[in-house]
């Protein structure tokens, strides 16, 4: 099984050993609201990393057909996958249509739960819905082609012109499933019958995340998806690292740590970055007072975005993170005085292998959803869903509707993203083309990663190495 192994070789080890500027741990303890004990708060306090080797990565495993041909077979069709919401599915009669390669499920709500099934029609083969949809289908799947008819539960229904089959078993020809499994209402699929329950697969989300409130609380705002011209690997890497951010996003230095963000490592599917905000970058030396990083702070107040002279003793942090336990009271009835000021301020930045990023605490609710698109190594699917709280009681009404921009058009001009937000995933965009296309154009063929900051890098290749392994030995 994919990763006991790996969990073995993942211990702790000193954040970043040589990085200026503090450590997230050292932010964290100077904090003025931390844990009870007045430590680290307990799902922020693990320091996983390890070195996982130093050898070069080849280019080949972004560019080559062959590559992305294999992943498919012994990857993709095996995992745990996000998939979408669960308010997108939220009454019965309700489908999503999730695309994978050419692999194709609808995945619907019935009376008794949810069900995937292969978007594909046991006549002669047709989509059962179109790719790219979602939607409801009221009591029945029906071909669009000719009318076979499926009940929600798979049993097929109605055979047009059945005097013509009397060789077809009816009860044979149910819809092919797949796995379907929520946590914290994000729907997960998996085309493996035999693959372990998706509580597994997930490590440590289900604990860490009950430190924060559940995100069935929360309803999308913004559903934004974009084509990226990278290969899927590439796009997710961008965001597993902020080893880029003092070129990248030189904005984000004064107000941002980037190179003593702290990685950590769980398990073979899961790991994370923990940035602190309202902090500057180790990386540059801004001379920022706390009044300046105030003023310049990203992750910021609704209702008080003063600036008056923050008082002695207080940080910009604690400032920050008092006000937006205000606002959450006053906006949503939501009480976060047993949350730290890390929890309510950083980028708390999980991934789970092999197309999700989620973020925990209340201070950067999003979701970034990353796939390959079609059975193109150089193009992938970039979702972002911004989440909002729901107020006690409140409806969350119906799913909002998808915004697709293009490769060119800015983030800056999707209403729900911050100006700030736009810029950064604008810029992150357009690197990511330019580094996909030197991939193709390299002498070199191959990447070389840092130790440290980009050991999540080599954490995803180890695990889809370990995927390839253990279902090639089998074959
Ligand atoms: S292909 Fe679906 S009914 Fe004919
Ligand atoms: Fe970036």
């Amino acid at each position: 099984m994919v990763g006991e192994n790996m969990n073995s070789k993942v211990a702790a080890a000193p954040a970043n050993p040589g990085a200026p500027g503090p450590t997230y741990q050292e932010i964290v303890l100077s904090d003025s609201v931390r844990a009870p004990d007045g430590g680290v708060p307990e799902v922020l306090a693990p320091v996983r990393n390890v070195s996982l080797g130093t050898a070069d990565i080849s280019f080949e495993r972004y560019i080559s057909e062959d590559f992305f041909r294999r992943e498919m077979q012994h990857v993709w069709s095996k995992v745990w996958q996000f998939a979408c919401r669960e308010e997108q599915i939220n009454g019965v009669g309700d489908y999503f249509v999730y695309d994978i390669g050419s692999y194709s499920l609808v995945i619907l709500r019935t009376e008794a739960g949810l069900k995937a099934y292969h978007n594909s029609c046991l006549h002669r083969g047709t989509k059962l819905k179109p790719s790219g949809t979602t939607g409801w289908t009221g009591d029945m799947v029906q071909c669009p082609f000719h009318g076979w008819t499926w009940n929600l539960d798979g049993t097929l229904r109605e055979v047009p012109c059945d005097w013509e089959f009397d060789h077809l078993d009816y009860k044979a020809n149910r819809l092919p499933e797949a796995q379907v499994s929520v946590w914290n209402s994000l729907v997960f699929v998996n085309m493996d019958l035999n693959a372990a329950p998706l509580e597994d697969y997930l490590e440590v989300m289900p604990a860490h995340f009950k430190n924060w409130w559940s995100y069935e609380e929360w309803r999308t705002r913004v559903h934004v998806q974009k084509i990226l011209s990278c290969n899927w690997k590439t796009a997710q890497e961008a965001f597993m690292e902020a080893y880029h951010t003092p070129v990248v996003h030189p904005e984000m230095t004064k107000v941002v740590g980037d190179w003593n963000m702290q990685h950590d490592i769980f398990g073979p599917h899961t790991s994370r970055d923990l940035c602190p905000m309202a902090v500057s970058s180790p990386s540059k030396h801004h001379g920022m007072s706390e009044q300046d990083l105030l003023e310049g702070r990203l992750t910021r107040s609704v209702h008080d975005t003063s600036t008056a002279a923050i008082p002695t003793g207080e940080t910009a942090r604690s400032v920050i993170a008092r006000r937006m336990r205000d606002d959450f009271l006053r906006d949503y009835e939501k009480d976060l005085s047993d949350l730290s000021d890390a929890e309510i301020l950083d980028s708390l930045k999980y991934n789970v292998f092999p197309n999700l990023f989620v973020y925990g605490g209340p201070g950067l609710p999003q979701i970034h959803q990353v796939r390959p698109l079609g059975n193109d190594p150089h193009s992938c699917l970039f979702d972002i869903y911004v989440l909002e709280p729901l107020r006690p009681g409140e409806d969350r009404g119906d799913p909002v509707q998808m915004v697709q921009i293009t490769e060119s058009d800015s983030y800056k001009d999707v209403p729900g993203i911050s100006e700030m937000n736009g810029l950064v995933l604008d810029q992150d965009t357009q690197i990511l083309r330019w580094q996909h296309e030197g991939m193709r154009a390299s002498h070199k063929g191959a990447e070389t990663l840092s130790g440290y900051q980009e050991s999540r890098i080599r954490h995803l290749h180890n695990t889809l190495d370990a995927y390839l392994a253990s279902d090639q030995a089998r074959e």
